[in-house]
């Protein structure tokens, strides 16, 4: 396949950024998107230019670092994350636009790597216990019913990657925050700081500048982990229960 890739340049933070033209030769189908950008930079490389900085790390879509916009979708065309994206999903002679996730809560730090730090800080206002917790406990010790073992794990898929806020009009992290507050609210082992929990989670996501939701439902639709836009729904009555049940 013969390729026009339209990739976003940006040197820094500070430096304002553009689309570059590339033209790409002889990509397999069979290669993933990756890949295809692995193609390119060894060939800037042996041109002497700069390679494109994206970011990756399992590619086997566990991790949640690869984040891209690809023509326009929160990791392309395919309901997945860009390391099992497959060119396959393309035409020969296509042009491909590649973008960094936009969001103003995700700045730019080079070319399409964007910082996803304020998700480490949503986790860390409210994801862990203080409840003194000993040894391991035997696995059966703590009963958790079917029901509530399948939600909490439906919400624990969660890869943290960024398509949500990239795909939200509004740029919000609702979904984020919301899978990760249902998934250690719902499970015995989380009850002990349920509300405090949910309220941080909430505030720090404010804090952070995410963007306000407006239930267009972008963000599910982007989801590669299949987390369901009930999950806000059901953060938003947790977040109603805990202001009821502890004053601050
Ligand atoms: S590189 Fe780990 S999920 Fe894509």
């Amino acid at each position: 396949m013969k390729l026009t890739l339209r990739v976003w340049r940006q040197k820094n933070p500070d430096t304002p950024g553009a689309m570059a033209t590339y033209e790409l030769d002889g990509v397999s189908q069979d290669m993933s998107f990756l890949e295809m950008l692995d193609v390119l930079n060894e060939e800037l490389i042996v041109k002497g230019e700069e390679p494109v900085a994206f970011d990756h790390d399992c590619r086997e879509g566990i991790c949640g670092a690869c984040s891209l916009v690809i023509n326009g979708d929160a990791h392309g065309p395919e309901r997945t994350t860009t390391c099992q994206l497959h060119m396959r999903s393309f035409q020969d002679g296509d042009t491909i636009d590649i973008e960094p996730w936009r969001a103003s809560a995700f700045p730019v730090i080079k070319d399409l790597v964007v910082d996803r730090s304020a998700f480490d800080r949503v986790i860390q206002a409210g994801g862990y216990i203080t409840a003194p917790t000993g040894s391991a406990p035997e696995a059966h010790a703590t009963p958790v019913p079917k029901a509530d073992a399948d939600y909490a794990f439906e919400h624990a898929e969660c890869i943290g990657c960024g398509a949500c806020v990239a795909a939200c009009p509004n740029g919000a992290a609702m979904l984020f925050t919301s899978a990760k507050v249902n998934h250690l609210n719902v499970l015995p082992q989380g009850s002990p700081e349920r509300e405090t929990r949910v309220l941080d989670m909430v505030a720090q996501m404010d804090a952070e500048g995410f963007g306000g939701c407006t239930l267009t439902g972008e963000c599910a639709t982007a989801c590669p982990k299949g987390i369901p836009l009930f999950s806000i729904t059901a953060m938003n009555k947790e977040w109603l229960r805990a202001t009821r049940k502890v004053k601050r």
